[in-house]
Protein backbone atom coordinates (compact mmCIF):
# COMPACT_ATOMS: atom_id res chain seq x y z
CA UNK A 1 0.00 0.00 0.00
CA UNK A 2 2.79 2.62 1.21
CA UNK A 3 6.61 2.26 0.83
CA UNK A 4 8.47 4.90 1.61
CA UNK A 5 12.68 4.89 0.64
CA UNK A 6 15.11 7.31 2.31
CA UNK A 7 12.64 9.92 3.37
CA UNK A 8 14.60 13.24 5.00
CA UNK A 9 12.83 16.39 5.80
CA UNK A 10 15.69 18.88 7.12
CA UNK A 11 14.07 22.45 8.85
CA UNK A 12 17.03 25.15 8.78
CA UNK A 13 16.59 26.93 12.20
CA UNK A 14 18.02 31.00 11.17
CA UNK A 15 20.50 32.53 13.96
CA UNK A 16 18.11 33.71 16.51
CA UNK A 17 19.22 35.63 19.95
CA UNK A 18 19.61 32.59 21.84
CA UNK A 19 21.80 30.79 18.50
CA UNK A 20 24.56 32.67 16.74
CA UNK A 21 24.58 30.10 14.51
CA UNK A 22 21.69 29.05 12.01
CA UNK A 23 20.98 24.93 12.77
CA UNK A 24 19.60 22.22 10.87
CA UNK A 25 16.87 20.01 12.20
CA UNK A 26 16.93 16.58 10.91
CA UNK A 27 13.25 15.87 11.70
CA UNK A 28 12.97 13.01 9.40
CA UNK A 29 16.26 11.57 8.69
CA UNK A 30 16.46 8.28 5.75
CA UNK A 31 13.53 6.73 6.72
CA UNK A 32 12.15 3.72 5.33
CA UNK A 33 8.72 1.90 5.61
CA UNK A 34 6.66 -0.51 4.36
CA UNK A 35 3.05 -1.17 5.37
CA UNK A 36 1.09 -4.27 3.52
CA UNK A 37 -2.30 -3.40 2.16
CA UNK A 38 -4.32 -4.37 4.81
CA UNK A 39 -2.12 -4.55 7.67
CA UNK A 40 -1.56 -2.29 10.59
CA UNK A 41 1.81 -0.58 11.18
CA UNK A 42 2.46 1.05 14.62
CA UNK A 43 5.03 4.18 14.46
CA UNK A 44 6.23 4.52 18.60
CA UNK A 45 8.73 7.15 19.47
CA UNK A 46 8.92 10.03 22.10
CA UNK A 47 7.62 13.44 21.23
CA UNK A 48 9.30 15.21 18.93
CA UNK A 49 10.96 12.11 16.87
CA UNK A 50 9.30 12.82 13.72
CA UNK A 51 6.17 10.54 14.03
CA UNK A 52 3.78 13.79 12.93
CA UNK A 53 6.49 14.90 10.14
CA UNK A 54 6.26 11.42 8.70
CA UNK A 55 2.53 11.38 8.65
CA UNK A 56 2.07 15.04 6.74
CA UNK A 57 4.76 13.75 4.43
CA UNK A 58 2.70 11.12 3.29
CA UNK A 59 -0.30 12.70 3.27
CA UNK A 60 1.80 15.66 0.93
CA UNK A 61 1.06 18.00 2.82
CA UNK A 62 4.73 19.06 3.16
CA UNK A 63 7.33 18.14 0.58
CA UNK A 64 10.23 16.13 1.95
CA UNK A 65 13.93 17.27 1.46
CA UNK A 66 14.97 14.19 -0.19
CA UNK A 67 14.06 10.58 -0.71
CA UNK A 68 10.54 9.03 -2.41
CA UNK A 69 7.16 8.03 -1.43
CA UNK A 70 4.80 5.19 -3.47
CA UNK A 71 1.34 5.19 -2.82
CA UNK A 72 0.15 1.65 -4.18
CA UNK A 73 3.33 1.00 -6.54
CA UNK A 74 2.68 4.72 -8.16
CA UNK A 75 5.64 7.27 -7.10
CA UNK A 76 3.97 10.31 -5.72
CA UNK A 77 6.85 12.20 -4.40
CA UNK A 78 6.43 15.07 -7.31
CA UNK A 79 2.93 14.65 -7.95
CA UNK A 80 1.36 18.37 -8.45
CA UNK A 81 -1.67 19.30 -6.24
CA UNK A 82 -3.71 18.56 -8.97
CA UNK A 83 -2.14 15.26 -10.37
CA UNK A 84 -2.56 14.23 -6.68
CA UNK A 85 -5.92 15.14 -6.42
CA UNK A 86 -7.91 11.72 -6.96
CA UNK A 87 -5.26 9.87 -4.98
CA UNK A 88 -5.70 12.39 -1.82
CA UNK A 89 -8.85 10.97 -1.13
CA UNK A 90 -7.69 7.56 -0.65
CA UNK A 91 -5.10 8.91 1.92
CA UNK A 92 -6.80 10.43 5.15
CA UNK A 93 -5.88 11.67 8.63
CA UNK A 94 -7.50 11.38 12.39
CA UNK A 95 -5.69 13.49 14.71
CA UNK A 96 -5.66 13.30 18.97
CA UNK A 97 -7.29 16.07 19.56
CA UNK A 98 -11.00 16.35 18.09
CA UNK A 99 -11.59 19.40 19.80
CA UNK A 100 -9.33 21.24 18.27
CA UNK A 101 -9.39 19.32 14.87
CA UNK A 102 -13.14 19.42 14.41
CA UNK A 103 -14.26 23.20 13.01
CA UNK A 104 -16.28 24.21 16.62
CA UNK A 105 -18.54 26.28 14.76
CA UNK A 106 -19.39 23.42 12.64
CA UNK A 107 -22.42 21.01 13.46
CA UNK A 108 -21.20 17.45 12.92
CA UNK A 109 -23.13 16.83 9.87
CA UNK A 110 -21.33 19.83 8.00
CA UNK A 111 -17.79 18.41 9.53
CA UNK A 112 -18.31 15.23 8.08
CA UNK A 113 -19.86 16.16 4.66
CA UNK A 114 -16.76 19.02 4.14
CA UNK A 115 -14.57 16.53 2.95
CA UNK A 116 -17.82 15.31 0.46
CA UNK A 117 -18.14 18.72 -0.71
CA UNK A 118 -14.02 19.54 -1.33
CA UNK A 119 -14.45 16.32 -3.79
CA UNK A 120 -17.89 16.89 -5.42
CA UNK A 121 -20.32 14.72 -4.14
CA UNK A 122 -23.96 15.72 -5.57
CA UNK A 123 -25.88 17.40 -3.06
CA UNK A 124 -28.77 14.62 -2.67
CA UNK A 125 -26.33 12.31 -1.61
CA UNK A 126 -24.82 13.94 1.41
CA UNK A 127 -27.19 13.59 3.84
CA UNK A 128 -27.40 9.96 3.06
CA UNK A 129 -24.01 9.51 3.41
CA UNK A 130 -23.64 11.03 6.82
CA UNK A 131 -26.16 9.14 8.20
CA UNK A 132 -24.37 6.05 6.98
CA UNK A 133 -20.68 7.14 8.14
CA UNK A 134 -22.40 8.55 11.71
CA UNK A 135 -24.05 4.72 12.23
CA UNK A 136 -20.67 3.12 10.96
CA UNK A 137 -18.90 4.82 13.81
CA UNK A 138 -21.40 3.64 16.46
CA UNK A 139 -23.58 7.17 16.75
CA UNK A 140 -27.05 7.93 16.46
CA UNK A 141 -27.92 9.93 13.33
CA UNK A 142 -29.57 12.30 15.21
CA UNK A 143 -25.43 13.82 16.12
CA UNK A 144 -26.06 15.08 12.68
CA UNK A 145 -27.31 18.62 13.84
CA UNK A 146 -24.89 19.02 16.90
CA UNK A 147 -21.53 20.71 17.25
CA UNK A 148 -18.56 19.87 18.81
CA UNK A 149 -18.56 20.70 22.30
CA UNK A 150 -22.24 18.95 22.61
CA UNK A 151 -20.28 15.57 21.97
CA UNK A 152 -18.04 13.44 24.75
CA UNK A 153 -14.40 13.21 23.73
CA UNK A 154 -14.91 9.77 22.12
CA UNK A 155 -17.89 10.97 20.13
CA UNK A 156 -15.71 13.87 18.94
CA UNK A 157 -13.33 11.64 18.29
CA UNK A 158 -15.99 8.70 16.40
CA UNK A 159 -16.62 12.15 14.10
CA UNK A 160 -13.32 12.75 12.90
CA UNK A 161 -13.01 9.12 11.98
CA UNK A 162 -16.67 9.30 10.06
CA UNK A 163 -14.83 12.65 8.36
CA UNK A 164 -11.72 10.40 7.52
CA UNK A 165 -14.09 7.90 6.00
CA UNK A 166 -15.85 9.65 4.35
CA UNK A 167 -13.83 9.73 0.77
CA UNK A 168 -13.81 5.88 1.04
CA UNK A 169 -9.82 6.50 1.97
CA UNK A 170 -7.74 3.01 1.61
CA UNK A 171 -4.96 4.17 4.06
CA UNK A 172 -5.63 5.98 7.15
CA UNK A 173 -3.10 7.78 9.41
CA UNK A 174 -3.91 7.81 12.99
CA UNK A 175 -2.10 10.21 14.66
CA UNK A 176 -2.26 9.65 18.72
CA UNK A 177 -6.05 9.32 17.72
CA UNK A 178 -6.83 7.67 20.51
CA UNK A 179 -4.29 9.18 23.17
CA UNK A 180 -6.48 11.64 24.58
CA UNK A 181 -9.44 9.83 25.17
CA UNK A 182 -9.41 7.50 29.06
CA UNK A 183 -8.95 3.98 29.36
CA UNK A 184 -12.38 2.76 28.82
CA UNK A 185 -13.17 5.30 25.70
CA UNK A 186 -9.69 4.15 24.18
CA UNK A 187 -10.55 0.78 24.05
CA UNK A 188 -14.05 1.37 22.30
CA UNK A 189 -12.49 3.33 19.75
CA UNK A 190 -9.45 0.76 19.29
CA UNK A 191 -12.38 -1.79 18.82
CA UNK A 192 -13.93 0.21 16.90
CA UNK A 193 -11.29 1.25 14.21
CA UNK A 194 -10.77 -3.31 14.35
CA UNK A 195 -14.46 -3.14 13.12
CA UNK A 196 -13.93 -0.66 10.33
CA UNK A 197 -10.53 -2.12 9.20
CA UNK A 198 -12.07 -5.75 8.54
CA UNK A 199 -15.05 -4.06 6.98
CA UNK A 200 -13.23 -1.50 4.75
CA UNK A 201 -10.04 -3.65 4.14
CA UNK A 202 -8.24 -0.57 5.28
CA UNK A 203 -4.41 -0.33 5.75
CA UNK A 204 -3.65 1.71 9.13
CA UNK A 205 -0.22 3.81 10.07
CA UNK A 206 -0.86 4.24 14.03
CA UNK A 207 1.05 6.62 15.39
CA UNK A 208 1.18 6.38 19.25
CA UNK A 209 3.19 7.20 22.45
CA UNK A 210 1.30 4.05 24.39
CA UNK A 211 2.97 0.71 23.51
CA UNK A 212 -0.32 -1.34 25.08
CA UNK A 213 -2.33 0.14 22.32
CA UNK A 214 0.16 0.12 19.92
CA UNK A 215 0.86 -3.97 20.15
CA UNK A 216 -3.60 -4.25 20.26
CA UNK A 217 -3.80 -3.10 17.12
CA UNK A 218 -0.72 -3.47 14.86
CA UNK A 219 0.74 -6.21 12.77
CA UNK A 220 3.96 -4.37 12.84
CA UNK A 221 5.72 -1.67 14.62
CA UNK A 222 8.20 0.93 13.71
CA UNK A 223 10.15 2.25 16.24
CA UNK A 224 11.65 5.68 15.77
CA UNK A 225 14.09 7.76 17.60
CA UNK A 226 15.71 11.34 16.28
CA UNK A 227 14.28 11.08 12.94
CA UNK A 228 15.52 7.78 12.47
CA UNK A 229 13.71 4.48 12.40
CA UNK A 230 15.91 1.79 14.95
CA UNK A 231 13.95 -1.11 15.04
CA UNK A 232 11.05 -2.60 12.91
CA UNK A 233 9.50 -5.99 13.22
CA UNK A 234 6.42 -8.03 13.70
CA UNK A 235 4.54 -7.46 16.72
CA UNK A 236 5.38 -10.84 18.32
CA UNK A 237 8.88 -10.24 17.64
CA UNK A 238 9.27 -7.01 18.93
CA UNK A 239 7.22 -6.95 22.23
CA UNK A 240 9.29 -10.50 22.82
CA UNK A 241 12.59 -10.10 21.32
CA UNK A 242 13.74 -6.25 21.01
CA UNK A 243 17.32 -5.78 20.18
CA UNK A 244 17.55 -2.03 19.88
CA UNK A 245 18.50 -0.50 23.24
CA UNK A 246 16.39 2.26 22.63
CA UNK A 247 13.27 0.00 22.03
CA UNK A 248 14.29 -1.99 25.32
CA UNK A 249 14.16 0.89 27.36
CA UNK A 250 10.33 1.88 25.90
CA UNK A 251 9.09 -1.35 26.87
CA UNK A 252 11.04 -1.66 30.53
CA UNK A 253 8.73 1.82 30.74
CA UNK A 254 5.50 0.31 29.99
CA UNK A 255 4.14 -0.45 33.66
CA UNK A 256 1.57 -3.41 32.43
CA UNK A 257 4.49 -5.32 30.48
CA UNK A 258 5.66 -7.99 32.75
CA UNK A 259 9.50 -7.10 33.32
CA UNK A 260 11.03 -10.00 31.41
CA UNK A 261 13.94 -8.00 29.80
CA UNK A 262 15.50 -7.62 32.86
CA UNK A 263 16.90 -4.26 31.67
CA UNK A 264 19.47 -3.39 34.32
CA UNK A 265 18.36 -0.10 35.68
CA UNK A 266 21.53 1.34 36.89
CA UNK A 267 22.26 0.69 33.00
CA UNK A 268 19.14 2.53 31.83
CA UNK A 269 20.49 5.52 29.89
CA UNK A 270 19.13 9.32 30.85
CA UNK A 271 16.63 10.12 27.84
CA UNK A 272 15.73 13.75 29.38
CA UNK A 273 19.80 14.28 28.85
CA UNK A 274 19.55 13.48 24.81
CA UNK A 275 18.30 17.30 23.69
CA UNK A 276 21.59 18.55 25.17
CA UNK A 277 24.02 16.40 23.61
CA UNK A 278 25.48 17.19 20.21
CA UNK A 279 24.50 15.45 17.06
CA UNK A 280 27.09 13.16 15.83
CA UNK A 281 27.96 11.53 12.53
CA UNK A 282 26.86 7.68 13.86
CA UNK A 283 24.41 5.95 15.28
CA UNK A 284 21.15 8.69 16.70
CA UNK A 285 21.56 6.66 20.05
CA UNK A 286 24.81 6.92 20.26
CA UNK A 287 25.29 9.43 23.46
CA UNK A 288 22.45 7.71 25.29
CA UNK A 289 23.83 4.15 24.84
CA UNK A 290 26.10 2.44 27.40
CA UNK A 291 27.01 -0.30 25.16
CA UNK A 292 28.07 2.23 22.53
CA UNK A 293 31.58 1.45 20.79
CA UNK A 294 33.78 4.10 18.76
CA UNK A 295 32.35 2.83 15.21
CA UNK A 296 28.78 3.92 16.87
CA UNK A 297 29.84 7.84 16.92
CA UNK A 298 31.65 7.34 13.04
CA UNK A 299 29.19 5.65 11.57
CA UNK A 300 25.38 5.47 11.05
CA UNK A 301 24.31 1.65 11.48
CA UNK A 302 22.01 0.19 8.26
CA UNK A 303 18.66 -0.66 9.15
CA UNK A 304 19.29 -4.17 8.49
CA UNK A 305 17.09 -7.77 8.36
CA UNK A 306 18.43 -9.97 10.97
CA UNK A 307 16.00 -12.08 11.02
CA UNK A 308 12.69 -12.57 8.34
CA UNK A 309 10.47 -9.44 9.15
CA UNK A 310 13.01 -7.88 11.91
CA UNK A 311 15.06 -4.77 10.91
CA UNK A 312 17.50 -3.27 13.22
CA UNK A 313 19.69 -0.37 13.16
CA UNK A 314 22.38 -0.96 15.90
CA UNK A 315 25.78 -2.53 15.19
CA UNK A 316 25.86 -4.37 19.06
CA UNK A 317 22.35 -6.29 19.25
CA UNK A 318 23.86 -9.43 21.08
CA UNK A 319 25.78 -7.27 23.42
CA UNK A 320 22.68 -4.97 24.51
N1 LIG B 1 7.90 23.62 10.65
C1 LIG B 1 8.92 23.25 11.42
N2 LIG B 1 10.04 24.01 11.50
C2 LIG B 1 11.09 23.64 12.26
N3 LIG B 1 11.12 22.49 12.99
C3 LIG B 1 10.03 21.70 12.95
C4 LIG B 1 8.87 22.03 12.18
N4 LIG B 1 7.95 21.04 12.34
C5 LIG B 1 8.52 20.15 13.18
N5 LIG B 1 9.75 20.53 13.55
C6 LIG B 1 10.66 19.81 14.44
O1 LIG B 1 10.79 18.50 13.94
C7 LIG B 1 10.89 17.55 14.99
C8 LIG B 1 9.82 16.48 14.83
O2 LIG B 1 8.52 17.03 15.10
P1 LIG B 1 7.21 16.14 15.04
O3 LIG B 1 6.04 17.02 15.25
O4 LIG B 1 7.24 15.33 13.79
O5 LIG B 1 7.41 15.17 16.30
P2 LIG B 1 6.43 14.03 16.86
O6 LIG B 1 7.25 12.77 16.91
O7 LIG B 1 5.17 14.01 16.11
O8 LIG B 1 6.20 14.53 18.37
P3 LIG B 1 4.89 14.35 19.29
O9 LIG B 1 4.91 12.93 19.77
O10 LIG B 1 5.12 15.31 20.40
O11 LIG B 1 3.68 14.68 18.47
C9 LIG B 1 10.77 18.35 16.29
O12 LIG B 1 12.06 18.59 16.77
C10 LIG B 1 10.12 19.65 15.85
O13 LIG B 1 10.53 20.71 16.68
MG1 LIG C 1 3.16 14.37 16.65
Amino acid sequence: MLRLNKISKYYQLNKSFISAISKKIKAVDSVCLEIKSGQTLGLVGESGCGKSTLARIILKLISPSSGQIFFQNQEITDLTEKQFRVLRQKIQIVFQDPYSSLSPRLTVKNIIAEPLQAFKQKKKLIEPRVRELLLNVGLNPEYADRLPHQLSGGERQRVGIARALATNPELLILDEAVSSLDLSTQAQVLNLLKDLQAKYKLTYLFIAHNLDVVRYISDHVAVMYKGRIVEQASVKQLYENPLHPYTRILLNSMPSLEKKLLLNKTQTPNLENQSLQPDNQGCCFYAQCNKAKAECAEQIPELKQIESGHWLSCFKPKEV
